[in-house]
């Protein structure tokens, strides 16, 4: 009992200085206005006891809340509850009660996003493992089956060397689309941005690709903007981006066209890449610019894709402030579409 009076008059003398002073003021009073000190004396005792009653009373509230703050912080601390709506804390404690659940649900999304991260780690790792794999194995078979006597057969031979390095060559692109996504992602890419003719830019990229559209008996279309047009970019990454756009939409077009259309805009170029290919399922539109993303796995690494493609195109938009939209019908093609700025 007297410990319990204690702690309570011990925890309420925060405001010991406040207290003191009303006291004394109180006393003082109590000295003026009634003369006799007989009276005064035990009248400024009998205050004494009263406010040592009510040091007790605001104590004894003061540490059941403190109590009741330090029991739910405990019970965050050792994972009790599953949501917030479990913290309740008394009335008069409602704004702490709203502060301490905010907390919480910030706690919660801080360890889940963390927690995806160390997931989309471990799944990029597998990954990458795995798509280095198919290639290295590959050229291990090639190697060993000339190495076994193959070398020496005329009908085979270049044949085998031909696949093997065709599987280098995936294998460097591979390397080269992840050194990509790393500097991109460890934000060490240098962007260089200037203004620059897109026609002429354009063009150049198009021959590049006329023979590949050529070999598939596929048309290329380039529909240019007016002469002499700039558009403000880094011309190399955005080169990147247009051969990744063109090489898929060749790539997953059977027959038809692929087109590039330029729309100028008041202050932007509005950049349109149209195929008449296979098309992309609708619950897969937003799934395409994940890194390793394929729609169909078995057909996309046929044409030599690893899905890194589209990732690389979305970061280097974004980093010109701008957005990657893609519209699909299955079966009948595919648009993909940004803007520059002019
Ligand atoms: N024009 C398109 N028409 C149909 N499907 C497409 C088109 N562009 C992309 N896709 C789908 O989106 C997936 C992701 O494309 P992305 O360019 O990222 O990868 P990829 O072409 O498979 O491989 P990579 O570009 O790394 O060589 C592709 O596998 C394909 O399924
Ligand atoms: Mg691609």
């Amino acid at each position: 009992m007297w410990n319990e009076i204690k702690l309570n008059i011990s925890s309420s003398l925060v405001f010991y200085k406040e207290f003191i002073l009303f006291l004394l003021f109180v006393c003082v009073i109590i000295l003026l206005v009634v003369e006799k000190l007989s009276l005064a004396i035990p009248l400024i005792f009998l205050i004494i006891i009263l406010s040592i009653f009510i040091l007790n009373l605001i104590g004894f509230r003061r540490r059941k809340e403190i109590d009741e703050i330090k029991n739910t912080i405990s019970s965050i601390r050792q994972n009790k509850y599953q949501s917030s709506d479990e913290i309740i804390l008394s009335k008069n404690l409602v704004g702490l009660e709203d502060e301490i659940k905010k907390m919480f649900e910030k706690a919660e999304g801080d360890i889940q996003y963390l927690e995806r991260l160390q997931k989309m780690r471990s799944q990029f790792l597998a990954n990458v493992s795995h798509e280095l794999r198919t290639p290295i194995f590959a050229i291990q078979g090639f190697l060993e089956t000339l190495l076994n006597g193959a070398i020496n057969d005329p009908k085979v031979n270049k044949h085998f060397l031909e696949k093997a390095n065709h599987h280098t060559i995936s294998l460097s692109n591979l390397l080269n689309d992840l050194i990509d996504i790393s500097m991109i992602e460890s934000g060490e890419m240098r962007m260089s941005y200037r203004y620059f003719e897109i026609n002429s830019f354009i063009d150049s990229i198009v021959d590049e690709f006329n023979q590949m559209a050529e070999e598939k008996n596929i048309k290329l279309i380039f529909n240019p903007a007016k002469d002499g047009l700039q558009v403000f970019g880094d011309k190399e990454k955005l080169r990147q981006v247009f051969n990744n756009l063109l090489q898929n939409a060749i790539k997953y077009t059977d027959e038809g066209s692929v087109e590039i259309i330029l729309e100028e805009e008041k202050k932007f170029v509005n950049v349109l890449i149209k195929d008449t290919g296979i098309g992309i399922p609708e619950e897969d539109l937003n799934r395409i610019f994940e890194r390793f993303y394929r729609v169909d796995k078995a057909r996309s690494r046929a044409v030599g894709g690893t899905g890194l493609g589209l990732a690389i195109v979305k970061h280097i938009i974004e980093a010109h402030n701008s957005k990657i939209l893609v519209q699909s019908q299955l079966g009948e093609g595919s648009q993909f579409s940004f803007k520059l700025k002019k």
